[in-house]
């Protein structure tokens, strides 16, 4: 059986924030839930975290059916952090501790690492050209574990080590439990340090195995910005490379952001700068345009959309066209061949099948048939200060430019509504609707002159 304790108590002092460090995202979600995530992905029986500066926080955003969260009132130490959640594990059980604020452990690395977990400890390690900060593995002649020691109690032959802790350790439950209750804290920052465990099992005759990691980014931990910065950089480019290797044209890897889940059929292409969230689909040939923002939307095939659009909550037929500088907020649904233009701003609207909104408009609230065309300068008024209003348009209707559509209101099919005019009364089938004042044109008048002083 697996039990998991994830260390979420530190301060984070260096971010310089507000938030509790665990909380700041990496890829639009908190650090400590791609630990959560990687810690899922082991099946353990159950998963502890520890809490303590913003716990209230960090337990609300953890909370779940398969998480307890322990407070460690006071950061003494990650030894001492551990043994704050241990009483609550089965003592048959291993323990696996991760940090929550080490977010790219990859899920192989450990399950191997637990499989060494046989009556004694293990601990994850890694070489890293700078090793500074890091406690250091200290091995005997043979090459066997000794103990680990932290940068600030290092001597310089010590320090000179490259081989570091990742904090990553596996080991019996009960066993952990004890080892803990001897480790003091007489060292330099006066804490009770988790790997101190470990070099006591090795002094208890136990044979602690070092398993050393591959891949040095999976070990990385945020202690500032600039470490929060590197990561999400290098996880972007990785999910980058891993869409690439699907078969999607990414125009340049280090300028995509994936905050969420991207699925993408063949042949998609994505020009530089754009940035998804939440859950988005792109179908076979859709071409995304640079500098778009596209949030939980559905992407029909081969639909293209030019640079600088903004969609939300939105759902595209195939072969759209959207852009540039097009706003498709949350409820937008558009049929197979609609077309959305420049500026203009979609919410909670149906288009049928190629019905058109080419330039300059406010399409609210609206249900719109097919090959109707909306001329630039529309305006649905669907708010009248209290309730919202819908507006209808059947198929084949055309909207001359610069109209004002006031909801309630609608336009039967084959409607007609000259340029110009205000709608406030039902449009009958294929009837011409004019709402404006008639021209006059006045001859032989006075253009007004410079007034005498
Ligand atoms: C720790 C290790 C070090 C290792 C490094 C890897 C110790 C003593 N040192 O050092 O060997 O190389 O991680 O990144 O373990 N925490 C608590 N309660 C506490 C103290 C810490 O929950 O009382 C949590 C922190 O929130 C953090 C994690 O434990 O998530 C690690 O603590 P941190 O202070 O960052 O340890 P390091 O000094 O980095
Ligand atoms: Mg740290």
């Amino acid at each position: 059986m697996l039990e998991i304790i994830v260390l979420a108590a530190g301060r984070g002092t260096r971010m310089r924030s507000y938030t509790p460090k665990v909380l700041h995202p990496l890829a639009g979600k908190p650090l400590v839930m791609h630990v959560l995530e990687t810690a899922r992905a082991l099946s353990p029986s159950h998963i502890h975290v520890v809490v303590g500066h913003g716990a209230e926080q960090v337990s609300k955003t953890v909370d779940a059916s398969d998480v307890s969260t322990h407070l460690q009132k006071d950061q003494l130490g990650t030894g001492h952090a551990v043994a704050t959640a241990l009483p609550h594990c089965d003592p048959d059980s291993t323990v696996l501790v991760l940090f929550g604020d080490v977010p790219l452990l990859g899920t192989q690395t450990l399950k191997d690492l637990i499989a060494q977990v046989r009556g004694a400890p293990v601990m994850l390690a890694a070489r890293l050209d700078d090793p500074t900060g890091y406690g250091r593995v200290i091995r005997d002649a043979d090459g066997s574990f000794l103990e680990v020691v932290e940068q600030k109690d290092g001597d310089a032959a010590q320090l000179a080590v490259n081989e570091v802790n990742t904090g990553v350790l596996a080991a019996p439950a009960s066993q952990l439990a004890a080892l803990l209750q001897r480790v003091g804290n007489d060292n330099a920052q006066g804490e009770y340090y988790l790997p101190d465990a470990l070099g006591l099992a090795r002094g208890d005759g136990l044979s602690v195995a070092v398993s050393v990691t591959q891949d040095p980014i999976e070990m990385m931990g945020v202690n500032d910005r600039l470490q929060l910065e590197q990561l999400e950089r290098e996880f972007q480019q990785r999910q980058a490379e891993a869409l690439m290797r699907d078969g999607v044209a990414i125009v340049d890897r280090k300028r995509l952001d994936v905050r969420g889940q991207l699925r993408c059929g063949r042949d998609v292409s994505i020009d530089v700068g754009v940035v998804f969230e939440g859950a988005v689909t792109l179908e076979d040939g859709v071409r995304v345009g640079a500098h778009c923002v596209i949030r939980d939307a559905h992407i029909g095939a081969g639909t293209d959309i030019q640079p600088f659009c903004h969609i939300e909550s939105a759902r595209l037929g195939s072969e759209c066209r959207i852009g540039p500088y097009a706003r498709l907020r949350p409820g937008t649904d558009l049929g197979d061949t609609a077309r959305i233009g420049n500026f203009v701003e979609t919410k909670n609207a149906r288009f049928g099948i190629g019905s058109k909104a080419n330039h300059l408009a406010y399409i609210g609230d609206s249900d719109i048939g097919e090959g109707s065309n909306i001329g630039a300068g529309t305006i649905t008024c669907n708010y009248d200060g209290v309730n919202k209003h819908r507006t209808e348009l059947g198929d084949r209707v055309f909207i001359g430019s610069n109209s004002t559509l006031v909801a309630p209101v609608s336009i039967a099919s084959d409607g007609f509504v000259a340029a110009g005019s205000v709608v406030t009364k039902t449009v009958g089938d294929g009837e011409l609707a004019v709402g404006r004042a008639r021209q006059r044109n006045i001859s032989g008048w006075q253009r007004p002159g410079k007034r005498e002083e």
